[in-house]
């Protein structure tokens, strides 16, 4: 009797700190709201969440594939829907991007699918930015992660992310502290948030060429044995096709053991093992580890800060009617834009 009284009274409580999205966010830019949405699309929040969560019982890895997307929107150029769109660098129709940039195609066609739905319910209201900050939330709550509030409004751009705005845009796996801390300073993140949006990397996988300069031609000291000899089998030599996770303790499920693996010196970049080694990066490594509390409160509002970096909003850009491309109407305008026409000749 006592058992089960208990038992209730621990499901009450985990039902309202479930549904009680009770975290700090940072302020609002102007021309975004949680509720922009409310009376033109009032269905869109459980579109998303309902098609996803089908989504993700057929691949579990596209969440992680709809979290990275959305982080790479954001770093390029601002959260504006260009990496979607097709012969954008970085994403799957550039077959020459280095494995660091790749993105999973299933993440691309899930927003497409989305802005499907979306529309046949709403008409065409929806910006494709906002589609994927919406989906990225998603596959952080549906994988066991906080359950936060998305700001949204924002607008879709008429230019193209070109290679050189990804490469020179996105921090690179082998980056240590201080390139991550000029990276991140660059967009007004500061330490806290390079901390907890690395915990992006509690789901999904990255290929061989992404860590095996831990690897080759010797193995980086910061390994731990066990975990490098694992590696070695995964990556027998340079530059193979091959996958590992990136969280060797719960790799689908958005938790903070990424912080966990990085105190046993088992973090899969250097990116990631040296926010443990930087003394100025380690205490939160730390605090993050003994509190999945602490780490999703400071995860909710970093990736909000992030997910506002250089929005449209207002009259700005566009909303695509389909997210892969530039309206027709807008096309010219881009290229003019644009000047010579030449930076973006794919
Ligand atoms: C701190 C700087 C970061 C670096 C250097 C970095 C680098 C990388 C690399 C190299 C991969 C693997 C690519 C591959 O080999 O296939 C990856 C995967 C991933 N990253 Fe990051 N990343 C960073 C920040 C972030 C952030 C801020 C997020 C989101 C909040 C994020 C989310 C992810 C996810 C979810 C994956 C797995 C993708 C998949 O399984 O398809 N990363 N990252
Ligand atoms: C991605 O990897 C390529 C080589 O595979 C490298 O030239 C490039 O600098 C890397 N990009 C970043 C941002 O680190
Ligand atoms: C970080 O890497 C850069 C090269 O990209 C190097 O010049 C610098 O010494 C490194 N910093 C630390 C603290 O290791
Ligand atoms: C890929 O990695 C797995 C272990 O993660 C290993 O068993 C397999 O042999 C590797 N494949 C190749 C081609 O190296
Ligand atoms: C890695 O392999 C690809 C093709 O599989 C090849 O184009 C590239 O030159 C190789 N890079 C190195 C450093 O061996
Ligand atoms: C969306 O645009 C892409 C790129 O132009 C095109 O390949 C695709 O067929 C379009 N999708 C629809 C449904 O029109």
């Amino acid at each position: 009797m006592a058992a089960s009284l208990l038992l209730l009274l621990v499901s009450c409580i985990a039902f309202l700190s479930s549904s009680s999205e009770a975290y700090d966010y940072p302020p609002l830019v102007n021309g975004l709201s949680f509720d922009f949405y409310k009376s033109s699309c009032p269905s869109l929040k459980s579109i998303v969440r309902k098609h996803l969560k089908q989504a993700f019982k057929n691949d579990v890895g596209l969440a992680a594939g709809l979290l990275r997307l959305h982080f790479h929107d954001c770093f390029v150029q601002g959260c504006d829907g260009s990496i979607l769109l097709d012969g954008s660098a970085g994403g799957p129709s550039e077959k020459d991007a280095p494995p660091n940039l790749t993105l999973r195609p299933a993440a691309f066609e899930a927003i497409n699918d989305l802005q499907a739905l979306i529309t046949k319910a709403c008409g065409q209201v929806v910006s494709c930015a906002d589609i994927a900050a919406l989906a990225a939330r998603y596959s952080v709550h549906l994988s066991g992660g906080p359950k936060y509030k998305v700001p949204v409004g924002r607008r879709d751009g008429l230019s193209f992310a070109t290679r050189d705005d990804v490469l020179s845009s996105l921090p690179g796996p082998t980056f240590n502290v201080t390139n991550l801390l000029d990276a991140f300073g660059k967009l007004d993140l500061d330490a806290d948030d390079l901390v907890s949006l690395s915990g992006g990397h509690t789901i999904g996988i990255g290929h061989c060429t992404s860590f095996e300069n831990r690897l080759f031609p010797s193995q980086d000291s910061t390994l731990d044995q066990t975990f490098a000899d694992n590696l070695y089998l995964t990556c027998p030599v340079a530059n193979t096709t091959n996958t590992t996770v990136l969280d060797v303790r719960s790799p689908d499920t958005f938790d903070n053991k990424y912080y966990v693996d990085l105190l046993n010196r088992q973090g899969l970049f250097t990116s990631d093992q040296d926010l443990y080694t930087d003394s100025r990066t380690q205490p939160t490594v730390e605090r993050f580890a003994a509190k999945q509390s602490l780490f999703f409160k400071k995860f909710v509002f970093s990736i909000t800060k992030m997910g506002q970096l250089s929005v449209l909003t207002g009259n700005q850009g566009e909303i695509r009617s389909n997210c892969s491309a530039i309206n027709s109407g807008n096309k010219l305008l881009s290229s003019m834009a644009d000047g010579e026409g030449g930076s973006n000749a794919f």
